[in-house]
């Protein structure tokens, strides 16, 4: 693919300069928040909601590019970003608890997700599980740690849709299926921790395709308490997550 670009991203392999780890956000607009931790960083390509800049980390390219949201948009990047020679992802997105102990503006790792999304499917037969690279996952609860945000470790539901997957009711129709209904208490009764889009697809793609991944969260609702998101606490946990992601790239590029 020498000199080419490839199509969504609209990025070639020479500009990611060789970077094996990359920063995925959901949101095109964190990727340059995140760039700012990241030295020597510019900005590379833009299409549709893949936005991408590179970077480096320890003297190590790392590139930084959003998935948008949800699996099939989250698979297209991961897929175009391995071609491109990327082994490792770290995603760093937002998430609503369904636990009552974990509060907005604090952080979660998921370990493994439950997979309420279609993209997996195509990847993983349906009786694989969903499941973070153990060393990724180590890193990102040991940087966590370190920054002081001791994170909320485990399982994440892991849905394709925001308001139904979700079991939100107020919206325009506020009937549900009978699978969502009482969906959010049963989570919780299995000690799910929260609800979030992409991670159950990027964690099959990544199985598939044999390459590492690891997600880290910040909680910007609790559903036990409201189905809304706190919008104001956004930036402030947003930033959490970002600090964990590149503190465990930090540690990753030098193994
Ligand atoms: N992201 C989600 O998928 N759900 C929430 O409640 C908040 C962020």
């Amino acid at each position: 693919m020498s000199g080419q670009k490839i199509y969504h991203l609209n990025i070639g392999r020479e500009q990611l300069e060789g970077a094996q780890i990359a920063l995925i956000p959901g949101d095109p607009d964190r990727v340059a928040k995140i760039a700012t931790h990241l030295s020597e960083s510019r900005p590379l390509g833009r299409h549709r909601e893949y936005f991408s800049h590179i970077g480096k980390v320890n003297g190590k390219s790392v590139v930084v590019c959003s998935t948008g949201i949800g699996g099939p948009s989250t698979a297209i990047c991961v897929e175009e970003l391995a071609m491109l020679g990327v082994k490792t992802f770290v995603r760093i997105g937002t998430t609503g608890a369904i636990q009552p102990h974990i509060p907005i503006g604090s952080v979660v790792v998921t370990q493994a997700s439950v997979r309420l999304d279609g993209t997996s499917g195509h990847y993983l037969p349906s009786e694989f599980p969903a499941v973070g690279d153990f060393g990724v996952t180590q890193a990102l609860v040991n940087a966590s740690n370190e920054l002081g945000f001791p994170p909320f470790v485990g399982i994440t539901a892991s849905s394709d849709t925001f308001y139904p997957g979700q079991e939100r009711y107020e919206r325009v129709a506020s009937h549900l299926l009978p699978q969502w209904i009482g969906s959010a208490e049963r989570w919780k009764r299995f000690g799910v921790l929260n609800y979030e889009m992409e991670s159950a697809s990027l964690f099959a793609v990544c199985t598939a395709l044999g390459v590492k991944a690891g997600c880290v969260l910040s909680v910007i609702a609790n559903r036990t308490k409201s189905e809304h998101v706190k919008r104001d606490a956004v930036e402030e946990t947003e930033a959490k997550a970002i600090h964990v992601a590149v503190r465990a790239v930090a540690a990753l590029v030098n193994q």
